[in-house]
């Protein structure tokens, strides 16, 4: 594993600079990485310096940040030109899950960095055995998948492809301990990766609950938050099957599987609301609706929960031994 001044040495490039490109800046500048954060468009360009000064001031405020502000910055560089990645020994992608886009970003990115670099797709649904073959070395190439906002989550997927070095994903998977992360290593390419199997076999026994009536949205919200929602982040899903004691699982088991959904048509009522043009909190108009300031407080009071979360993490870390 690295320490902290080694990480001080190791420069990583950011291609890609929306909601996620800016917030992976700011968790690879606290992890004491310099930065070059590279503007595919304008508009990142005109706006990534004060958003990301913003979410550092989050930081600052949540008592996430060791140094000053100005250090952090100090150690970025955005810039439109690709030949500064060049130094770069990681880099991560993080533009829109479009093919034709990463494509061309990572013919961009190929023809400046070493044939040593390591890139990483943040993709969410594109197969990585897929994009890796768009890059000269694919067994170079690697899904490291971040939860939103990068700087206060302890989560990361890390993915290999079908040509993907092992070596390399797990020199990865050792340094993001010290980007602050409780990392998984997939060495299969599985679609939607362990993260979204998870939550999209939730969703589809939820939505169909919602649709046969048997329960509200805020009936289902209640019984996650209140029931998962209080073990889960120390136990995840397993370790709590062994501290309820194994013996009634498969009975349980037994009982329940053939009564869960196992369709594989997009929820109805999904459907429905997504057709007439509902966005959420963005439009406060969605599976719940929303006045402006309840859609403020949200946002409001999902910051402050992920600096608790992201806090309380750390007191009881993955590691049994830490405990
Ligand atoms: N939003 C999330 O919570 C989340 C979580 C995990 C993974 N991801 C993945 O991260 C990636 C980026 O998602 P995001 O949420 O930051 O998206 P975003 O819409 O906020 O940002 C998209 C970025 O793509 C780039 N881009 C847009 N058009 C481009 C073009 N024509 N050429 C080159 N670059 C262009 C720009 O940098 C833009 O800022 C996607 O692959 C997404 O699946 C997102």
């Amino acid at each position: 594993m690295n320490n902290k001044s080694e990480l001080t040495e190791i420069e990583v490039g950011v291609v890609g600079l929306g909601l996620m490109g800016t917030s992976i800046v700011v968790s690879l500048l606290m992890a004491g990485h310099p930065v070059k954060a590279v503007a595919p468009i304008n508009d990142d360009f005109d706006t990534a310096a004060e958003r990301i000064r913003e979410q550092l001031i989050h930081c600052q405020q949540t008592d996430l940040l060791k140094k000053p502000i100005e250090y952090y910055e100090s150690r970025l560089m955005i810039t439109t030109d690709y030949g500064k990645l060049r130094p770069c020994k990681i880099v991560f992608e993080c533009v829109i899950e479009k093919m034709d886009i990463k494509s061309s970003v990572y013919h961009k990115i190929a023809a400046v960095v070493k044939p040593d670099v390591i890139i990483a797709s943040n993709t969410s649904a594109i197969a990585i055995s897929v994009l890796q073959k768009l890059v000269p070395h694919p067994q170079r190439f690697m899904g490291v998948h971040w939860a939103e906002p990068a700087y206060a989550t302890r989560f990361m997927e890390i993915t290999c492809g079908t040509e993907t070095d092992f070596a390399h994903a797990e020199w990865i998977f050792d340094i993001a301990h010290d980007w602050g992360k409780e990392p998984t290593l997939l060495r299969k390419d599985i679609r939607g990766f362990i993260t979204n199997r998870l939550m999209y076999a939730v969703y589809r026994e939820l939505f169909h609950l919602v649709e046969l009536g048997h329960a509200s949205y805020d009936d289902v919200d209640k019984a996650f938050r209140y029931d998962a929602g209080s073990w889960i982040t120390l136990m995840g899903i397993f370790r709590r099957m062994d501290y309820l004691g194994l013996q009634d699982c498969t009975q349980i088991l037994k009982t329940y599987l053939p009564q869960l959904n196992n369709s594989d048509k997009v929820p109805r009522v999904m459907q429905e609301i997504v057709s007439t043009n509902a966005r959420g909190t963005k439009n406060l108009k969605g599976l719940y609706n929303y006045t402006k300031k309840e859609a403020h407080d949200w946002e409001n009071a999902f910051a402050l929960f992920n600096k608790d979360i992201f806090q309380l993490a750390a007191v009881y870390p993955y590691k049994t031994q830490n405990l």
